[in-house]
């Protein structure tokens, strides 16, 4: 249950968040400049405000689908084991794919993400993460893109959430208990 004593200060602004998924959005274009169609997946729930934000911002046709995966701490092995509660709608055999992640923090979710896609033969597959914090890393991992390199802090809103609350917010907050 959450505690219900904290506060949330500012930690990236609304103004910086769009400034900075206009530029990752056109760098994603220009990327991906000569596909047919870009599959742009969404890591639930987390990336729901991202993908959202992202998807409108490239300038490609563009197809949305959505996948979770959910993690379970084994700190007996150090080792985390991801499992897809749901999957995507569609197929990606062939095709170009973006996978978009709010936050990469061990690195067991993306690479267990990306190494499922990666065996149904996408033609190109790449990752855009909003925020990334390196100093928590147990898997070799990065995302092509990555938005904000944060410290390791306890944050929330643009989709992250406290115990399920303050997804909703339109800025990247630092929960501060009191
Ligand atoms: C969070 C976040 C990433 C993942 C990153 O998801 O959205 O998907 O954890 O952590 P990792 O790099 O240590 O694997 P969470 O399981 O909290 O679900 P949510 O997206 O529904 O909030």
């Amino acid at each position: 249950m959450p505690n219900s004593q904290y506060a949330i200060d500012q930690m990236i602004s609304a103004k910086s968040i769009a400034a900075r998924v206009e530029s990752l959005a056109k760098e994603i274009t220009s990327y991906f400049k000569d596909t047919d169609k870009l599959i742009v997946v969404g890591l639930l729930r987390g990336s729901f405000v991202f993908i959202a934000d992202l998807a409108r911002e490239i300038d490609l046709p563009i197809e949305i689908d959505f996948l979770e995966a959910s993690s379970y701490g084994n700190s007996m092995e150090s080792s985390r084991e991801v499992k897809i509660s749901k999957d995507l709608a569609g197929e990606i055999s062939g095709k170009d794919v973006l996978v978009v992640e709010d936050i990469v923090d061990t690195g067991h979710t993306l690479k267990h993400v990306l190494q499922l896609l990666e065996s149904r033969k996408p033609r190109r597959i790449e990752a855009c993460a909003l925020l990334d914090k390196p100093s928590r890393r147990e898997v070799d991992i990065k995302s092509r893109w990555s938005g904000f390199e944060i410290p390791d802090e306890f944050i929330v809103g643009y989709g992250i959430d406290y115990a399920q609350m303050n997804r909703n917010l339109s800025y990247i907050g630092k929960v501060r208990f009191i």
